[in-house]
């Protein structure tokens, strides 16, 4: 990773630098009612943020959640963002990294994600079919469902993911 990048839990100062990167990162989708729902949501949220040269280079969230029928708790990793000018220089993955060990830290025994295989099997991450998504997922997406477990070779939990309000709207969960 490029130095000099600091990882750090986002301040109410940083959200509107937060606003302006998604546009940028994703400029085909409209991430931020979500990202500015689940910066309001309080401790359930763990809300990263990488600055480089004062600026803001990177965000992701880790929203706290439930299995059905469990008393683990469990994250979903998501939204991440690096900026367009940032990207491929590890801040993406150091972002991951950071936050992943503090959920760990926090107690959670696995995290989930809807992303890119090609990019979260790096983590660790793995398709997932014994806990579902909160939403049914088109047949493509299936294999972009994944896991990575916190805790070691504990039997996979088994259910569906129960997430806060923000993550409750099915167009999150499809094309
Ligand atoms: C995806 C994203 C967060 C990665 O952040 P980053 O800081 O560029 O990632 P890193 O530098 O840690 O890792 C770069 C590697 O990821 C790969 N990569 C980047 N985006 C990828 C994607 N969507 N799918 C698969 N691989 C991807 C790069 O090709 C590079 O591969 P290499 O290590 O083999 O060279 C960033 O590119 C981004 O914000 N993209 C736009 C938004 C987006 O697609 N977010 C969803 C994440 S699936």
């Amino acid at each position: 990773m490029s130095s000099g990048v600091e990882i750090r839990e986002s301040l109410p100062e940083d959200v509107a630098l937060i606003e302006a990167l998604y546009p940028s990162a994703f400029p085909d989708e409209d991430l931020l009612p979500l990202v500015r729902e689940l910066l309001k949501e309080g401790p359930a949220v763990l809300s990263l943020v990488a600055i480089a040269d004062e600026a803001l280079a990177g965000h992701v969230v880790f929203t706290t959640c439930s299995v059905a029928g469990s008393p683990d708790e469990v994250a979903l990793l998501g939204p991440l963002a690096v900026a367009p000018a940032r990207q491929k220089q590890g801040i993406g993955s150091a972002i991951v990294r950071a936050g992943l060990q503090q959920v760990q830290s926090a107690g959670a025994s696995q995290v989930y994600v809807l992303g890119d295989p090609a990019y979260y099997s790096r983590f660790g991450f793995a398709p997932d079919e014994n806990v579902t998504s909160p939403y049914p997922l088109p047949e493509e997406w299936r294999g972009a469902w994944q896991s990575l477990s916190l805790s070691g070779d504990k039997s996979p939990l088994q259910g569906a993911l129960s997430v806060p309000e923000p993550w409750r709207k099915p167009a999150l969960w499809g094309p």
